[in-house]
Formats: structure tokens, sequence, C-alpha cells
């Protein structure tokens, strides 16, 4: 009996590793994984591997190679900026849509899902909205108010159109803030307490039953101590932990991805481990901003490969390490790269002392870095038995 059933158990995993390696016939020609996007390798294992987008470069007509890379490599988009409230109601009362609607409009030519990014968040948010706070003439109940209706303006337009929402992000401090326990941070906890997460997927569910509602942050791509006083991970464990068990329609957490090369940075078995435990309490995962940035030294700026080929190699090894842990958690649905070249990489506006950079899967010219090579790699080589296609919940209700 026993026999029989282990036999029963091998036959159904034999079919399903053959039916998972199926690869796509080609008529006559032999199928070569390397030419294959990374979008189309990552549907292999129901993994949508995307990009976020620049509006700015979308719109170059000097630079038709973005837009292309952009339509072909990807099979998910993020808008890099055009779906922040500064972006959406630059006036009080007025939205502008135009260079949201424009990447809703080019993923559906491209067959390409969004994320939409972002609902709640403290930073880009509109003048008009931050300073009537602090001067007193928004109030909070009406900032409460305000905060309800934009949520709700805007997912209800894109209902239908998008994957899944970042609702709330980058809610949780640092250990490098004041003060160094952590705890909320930023303009909305300041001004509406943290009861406004719950508030927020409360409200985006309201407003489209079926996009994966997800909460998203830095730095929580794997455990440190295990005391969410200092272990940002646990914090937003405990965090998501607290919101499922009093029924608040969270499906996903998103660990953005931004790393450097600079710091010790995580194994693979390490990231894995997290993922699994966000799983464990019933939602989704996903990287939603992976970039691997590097100090750009007068050495690596003049040009001198000594110092840069190992930037290059460490970002690859530390892309992999993220790429490899998603693979291997089933409920990892996603891994988007916050822009895919050198070329349009907000690093290098952002990190000017020391200056940093190099962050991204291709360079300035668009040409494939070791890191494109290596998640391809991956991409390739993973397949049963310990990498599976991907589960995804179902919006909670
Ligand atoms: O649009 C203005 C332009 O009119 C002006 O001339 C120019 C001068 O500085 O600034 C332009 O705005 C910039 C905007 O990006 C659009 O390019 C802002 O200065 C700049 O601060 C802003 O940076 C964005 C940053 O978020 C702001 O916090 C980056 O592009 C964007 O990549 C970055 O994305 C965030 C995610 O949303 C959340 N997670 C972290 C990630 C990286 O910071």
């Amino acid at each position: 009996m026993k026999l029989r059933r282990w036999m029963a158990v091998g036959a159904v995993a034999v079919a399903t590793a053959a039916t998972l390696n199926m690869v796509p016939a080609t008529a006559g020609r032999p199928y070569d994984p390397t030419a294959q996007t990374l979008g189309a390798l990552g549907l292999r294992h129901g993994l949508q591997i995307g990009t976020a987008v620049s509006a700015d470069a979308l719109n170059d007509t000097a630079d038709p190679e973005y837009r292309k890379i952009a339509a072909s490599e990807f099979v998910s988009v993020t808008a890099e900026n055009a779906m922040k409230w500064e972006s959406l109601e630059p006036t009080r009362g007025s939205y502008d849509w135009e260079a949201a609607d424009q990447l809703v409009n080019f993923a559906k030519r491209n067959r390409q899902s969004v994320r939409g990014h972002v609902l709640v968040w403290h930073n880009q948010l509109p003048q008009w909205l931050t300073e009537g706070v602090a001067d007193g003439s928004i109030s909070k109940q009406e900032l409460r108010e305000l905060l309800r209706k934009h949520i709700t303006t805007v997912v209800k337009r894109y209902k239908g159109k998008i994957w899944q929402w970042d609702v709330v992000n980058e809610a949780v401090s640092d250990p490098w803030d004041t003060p160094p326990t952590l705890h909320y941070k930023g303009f909305w906890a300041e001004n509406l307490g943290p009861g406004y997460i719950a508030d927020a997927f409360r409200w985006a569910r309201a407003a489209d039953p079926r996009a994966l509602l997800f909460y998203n942050d830095y730095n929580i791509e794997a455990f440190g101590s295990g005391n969410p006083a200092d272990d940002k991970t646990q914090f937003v464990y405990d965090m998501v932990k607290r919101l499922r068990a009093q029924g608040v329609p969270i499906d996903g957490v998103g660990a953005q991805g931004h790393l450097g090369t600079q710091y010790g940075n995580f194994n693979t078995f390490q990231v894995t481990e997290a993922l699994k435990k966000f799983t464990s309490l019933g939602v989704a995962t996903a990287f939603t901003e992976v970039d691997v940035r590097s100090q750009m030294t007068e050495a690596v700026q003049a040009g001198n490969s000594e110092e840069i080929n190992p930037r290059l190699q460490a970002s690859a090894a530390n892309h992999s390490v993220l790429m490899k842990a998603c693979l291997l958690v089933r409920s990892c649905l996603s891994y988007t790269v916050w822009g895919f070249s050198d070329k349009h990489s907000w690093v290098p506006g952002w990190f000017d002392d020391p200056p940093e950079g190099l962050a991204t899967i291709m360079d300035e010219n668009y040409q494939p870095k070791l890191a494109y090579h290596e998640i391809k790699s991956d991409l390739i080589l993973a397949g049963p038995p310990f990498v599976l296609p991907r589960i995804a919940p179902k919006p909670r209700r």
C-alpha cells in the first residue's frame, strides 16, 4: 500500500515536472532560452518580471530604444512617479491623468499588467496638501476625508486595470531615524495616527474588489534581530499579522529591494525565509523596486575596470539573490526592477555624497549588464521540484 502510494506520488511528480519544463515548440529550430525576454522566461514559473517606467523617458522621441525595451522585455509595468499624489492632483480639486493614463494604455497595448504605485506615501504629496495642514487651513478631519476621496477616486478610475496596488508605502521608520526605536513615521502617522493604514486598505478595497492590495517598504528583504524595536522586517511582519487578524483587506507585502553593494546584504535563504514568513500570514509577496547601487569612486567615474568589475559582479549577485528567493517561494508573484537602464535611474540624482550609480540591469546604452544575464540564467535554470508555479491569493474581502 505504502509502495503503491509512493509510486503514484512519483508518477504525478514526473508528469508535473515534464509539463512545467515544456518549452515552446519552434518550427525546426532548437529552443534557445537565452534569446527569450526576462518576461517570457518568468512566465514559465507564473512569475511576472516588471519594470518601473519613467513618463519622461517614455515620451522622449529621441530615445525610441527605451520604449521598445519597456514594451518587449517586461510583462508588468509600474509608474515611477506618474501615479503619485503630487503628479495626479497638483492643484486641489483638479486631477491631471495624462501621464498615468498613458502608462495604463501603454500596458494594455503591450499586454502588460500594471502595479499601481502609490496611494498613500509621505513623499511627493502636493504642496497644497502639506502646506494646508501645516498652516491649519486643512483640519485633521478634513485631511482624513481628503485621503479617502483620493484613494477612492484613483482606484475607481483604474478599476479592473491594476493588478497590484501599493496602497501604503514606507510607513515605518528606520533605526537611523529619531527616535531610533522603530515607529510609524511621516506625514500620515503624524497627522492621522497609525489607524490610517487600515482605513487606506479598506477604502481601496471598496473601490476595486479585484486588485491585490499591497503594503510596500524597503529594508524588509530579510529578518534581523527579531526585535520589532530595531528589526524593520519584524515590525512590518507584526503589523501585517495584526491587520490580517483585524480583517483588514491586505493581500500582499512588497519588499522594494533597493540594495547597495557596499552593504553586507543577504544570502538567498535569508531572503527566502522572510518571504515564507510573510506567506504564512496568508499574503502574497513581491519584489517591487529592485536595484543594486554602488559607490562611484573617482576611479569608477574615470572608467577604471579594476574598480568597476567588482561592482558589476556584486550587483549581479544581489539581483540574483532576490530572484532566486522569489523563485523559491510560490507566493512571490512579481519581480520588478526600478528602471532597467542606468540612463534613467533615480540613484545618481538621489545619492551624491558619495555619488552612487550602476544600479540597474542595463548600462546607459541599454546593453545588458552581468545582472541582466544572471537573473536570466536564474529564470532559465529554475524548475521543479523546488521551483513551482506561483500561487496567488484571492483578494481579501
Ligand atoms: O518633475 C520635476 C521636474 O519638473 C524638475 O525640473 C526636476 C528638478 O529636480 O524634478 C522633477 O521631479 C523629480 C521627480 O523624481 C521626477 O523625475 C524630483 O525632483 C525627484 O525627487 C523625484 O524622485 C523620485 C523619488 O521617488 C522621490 O521620492 C524618483 O524619480 C523615484 O524613482 C523615487 O521612487 C521611490 C518610490 O516611489 C518609493 N520607494 C523608493 C523609490 C526611490 O526613492
